[in-house]
């Protein structure tokens, strides 16, 4: 399938690593000029260095996406490089895996920041450019976790579910301009994420990490967990004119963990 994307220039915040790391390798792979906007910043410039070597063109952009600062500079600096935004992967995201009860109101705050607030902060600076080339493909990375709540991540969900109606307004809101607004929904993946949950639930339930990841697993009807490529291929897919006519959807990836 020819996706069309050479010469598209993309953001994906959360671009250092896991999923966005493999959303930017897919991305340049195809000939998208890719502006990593991360928090950690050694490893989105040791990943920028590596696919300028294999011929991309890569712009990296310090960015904290719960900051209305940060991400104004990083649409100001991707046109300063590159002139145009074309694709928004808004990737960037946090998790705990901690009780409802136990939940601060520093870290409820943190989590919805860097997970919900940021999608609203970073897309909106990136709108009026897309409106004026009447074109352009927002994707949104929202988790299992946006359509079904689970114990000890509730701050989590919440910041998910808001991912997934903020989604479905702005893909009615952007309709009339030809612009694209999807979300994905990955369900586990062994991302540093993963980790931490699994180094929360062990520590909660006395349980071994590697047991309650394989308890997990053997939930998924397809009895394995995902890989970043797996939700990579599907931005990729929803980055381009080939899914035109998608819009508004929350598509899941999850081996079947659930279907809706
Ligand atoms: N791993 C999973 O199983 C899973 C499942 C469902 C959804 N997701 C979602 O996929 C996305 C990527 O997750 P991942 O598994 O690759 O996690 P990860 O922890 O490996 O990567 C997250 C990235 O976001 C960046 N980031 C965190 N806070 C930031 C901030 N304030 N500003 C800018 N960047 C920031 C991190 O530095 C990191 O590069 C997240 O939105 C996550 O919620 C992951």
């Amino acid at each position: 399938m020819e996706l069309g994307l050479d010469g598209k220039v993309a953001i994906v915040t959360g671009g250092a690593r896991g999923i966005g790391e493999s959303i930017v390798k897919g991305l340049a792979g195809e000939g998208v000029s890719v502006v990593i906007a991360d928090i950690i910043l050694d490893a989105a410039q040791e990943l920028a260095k590596k696919l300028k070597r294999e011929g991309a063109r890569v712009l990296v952009v310090k960015t904290d996406v719960s900051r209305k600062a940060d991400a104004e500079n990083l649409v100001t600096a991707t046109l300063k490089e590159f002139g145009r935004i074309d694709i928004l992967v808004n990737a960037a995201g946090v998790v705990r895996d901690v009780k409802f009860i136990d939940i601060e109101e520093e870290e409820w705050d943190r989590v919805l920041d860097i997970n919900a607030k940021s999608v609203y902060l970073v897309t909106r600076p990136v709108i009026p450019h897309m409106i004026a080339a009447r074109s352009g493909k927002i994707i949104n990375l929202s988790s299992r976790s946006g359509k079904e709540g689970q114990a000890g991540l509730a701050h989590y969900a919440a910041s998910k579910f808001a991912v997934i109606g903020l989604t479905q307004a702005l893909a009615k809101e952007l309709a009339e301009y030809d612009i694209n607004v999807n979300a994905v929904c990955p369900g586990i993946l062994r991302t540093a994420m993963w980790e931490k949950i699994l180094d929360a639930r062990s520590e909660r339930t006395g349980i071994p990490r590697e047991q309650v990841f394989a308890d997990v697993v053997a939930t998924i009807p397809l009895k394995r967990p995902q890989e970043v490529t797996d939700i990579a291929n599907v931005v990729l897919f929803l980055s381009s004119e080939v899914s035109r006519n998608i819009t508004g959807e929350s598509i899941n990836v999850n081996g079947g963990g659930r279907m809706d």
